[in-house]
């Protein structure tokens, strides 16, 4: 398949909106764009490359008239939408984490384990915005010695939550510093000048879901249920691109310079790393671009088999929309689109 026609549900969104931009400056190949969202939004004119399109509803007639949908609305939209593409032949390739850890459906991130798009029945789904780097970083590594354990936090902006987050502080942080009465709605806490350790709901093990999805989706990813993840996710008041501080425990030794020299020639993946002059990866540098940064490589002086480091990684485009554009542009590589190639 050389060219495709495409429903994006969810196009107004924090995730719609940049999908729609990487398709353009990717050249994705669209024969047909279809733009869907909420009836709030029905009729609202978007701009994809020199077009207007309309939003309309997502609907099974537009689902039978396209090759893909890209779903990034809400994880109640992908239960109702995703299974009702695949029905009309369509493959969903889904960003909520509805699907995630369904046997049926392939988790993926195309760097790691794009053999699994052959095995998908009509939905694919994306990872967590925080799995996928971590996942880009570990499976270079432990092709060099397996991986026992990791311990991660991770620093995730507020467009994780969606544009009603972003819109929330910048409001907050504009009343903080004009000494007024701060609002909050879309986190329990005010997010401007402060930080939250609580992403999703917790669980009965202390974990929040956010924490759980990266050990479950590391494991299914990686194929690997040997692979033990230990997070802490916190909200911080950054407006794109989340940071980790993983701590890695292999079976064997490995220096630092090793790992820098696996990791600097994967792609997707880009070195910065001379902390002596100040260099390392940060949100501001990330945003915007489709690597997956890695810095303050080190040994970790706690384990003799440990290694620290710093990942930093745009949540919208690697973490999102850049991934599942990856995935439908692989999929039209490996010929495995239409219906007739994937329903047995
Ligand atoms: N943000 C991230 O970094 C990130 C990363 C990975 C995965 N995800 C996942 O991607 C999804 C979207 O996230 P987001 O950050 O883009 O959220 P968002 O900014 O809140 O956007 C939500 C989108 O869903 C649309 N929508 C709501 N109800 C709908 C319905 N019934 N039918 C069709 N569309 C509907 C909204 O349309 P209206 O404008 O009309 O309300 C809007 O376009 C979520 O499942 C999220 O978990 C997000």
């Amino acid at each position: 398949m050389n060219s495709c026609k495409i429903a994006v549900v969810g196009a107004t969104g924090a995730v719609g909106q940049v999908f729609l931009d990487i398709a353009e400056q990717r050249n994705f190949p669209i024969d047909e764009i279809r733009l869907c969202a909420s009836t709030r939004s029905v009729g609202k004119k978007l701009r994809f490359k020199s077009q207007e399109v309309a939003v309309e509803l997502c609907t099974p007639e537009v689902l039978d008239e396209v090759d893909f949908a890209f779903i990034s609305a809400s994880g109640d939209v992908s239960r109702e939408m995703a299974p009702l593409a695949a029905k009309h032949g369509t493959v969903a390739i889904d960003d909520s984490s509805a699907f995630r850890m369904d046997v049926d459906v392939p988790l993926v991130v195309p760097e790691v384990n794009a053999d699994d798009l052959s095995n998908h029945k009509g939905i694919v789904a994306i990872p967590n915005c925080s799995t996928t780097p971590l996942v880009m970083v570990l499976n270079p590594l432990r092709k060099k010695s397996s991986i026992k354990r990791v311990v991660v936090d991770t620093f995730q902006s507020v467009t994780g939550t969606g544009t009603a987050a972003l819109i929330e502080m910048k409001h907050q942080s504009k009343a903080v510093l004009d000494d007024n009465p701060i609002t909050t709605k879309e986190y329990p806490h005010q997010i401007a000048f402060n930080v939250l350790p609580h992403i999703e709901p917790f669980q009965e093990n202390g974990y929040t879901r956010e924490e759980m999805k990266m050990l479950y989706e590391t494991q299914k990813i990686l194929h690997d249920s040997n692979i033990l993840v230990s997070a802490t996710c916190v909200r911080v008041p950054v407006a794109v691109s989340h940071s980790e501080a993983i701590h890695i425990e292999f079976q064997d030794p490995i220096t630092p310079s090793e790992v820098t020299e696996i990791l600097e020639n994967k792609p997707g993946i880009r070195i910065v790393d001379d902390p002596f002059s100040d260099v390392y990866p940060m949100p501001i540098d990330a945003a915007g671009g489709d690597d997956v940064l890695v810095g303050r490589i080190r040994k970790d002086i706690s384990h003799p088999n440990g290694i620290a480091m710093w990942v930093v990684c745009d949540n919208l485009r690697k973490g999102a929309a850049l991934n599942a554009i990856q995935i439908a542009e692989e999929m039209m590589k490996r010929d495995v689109v239409s219906e007739s190639n994937w329903r047995k």
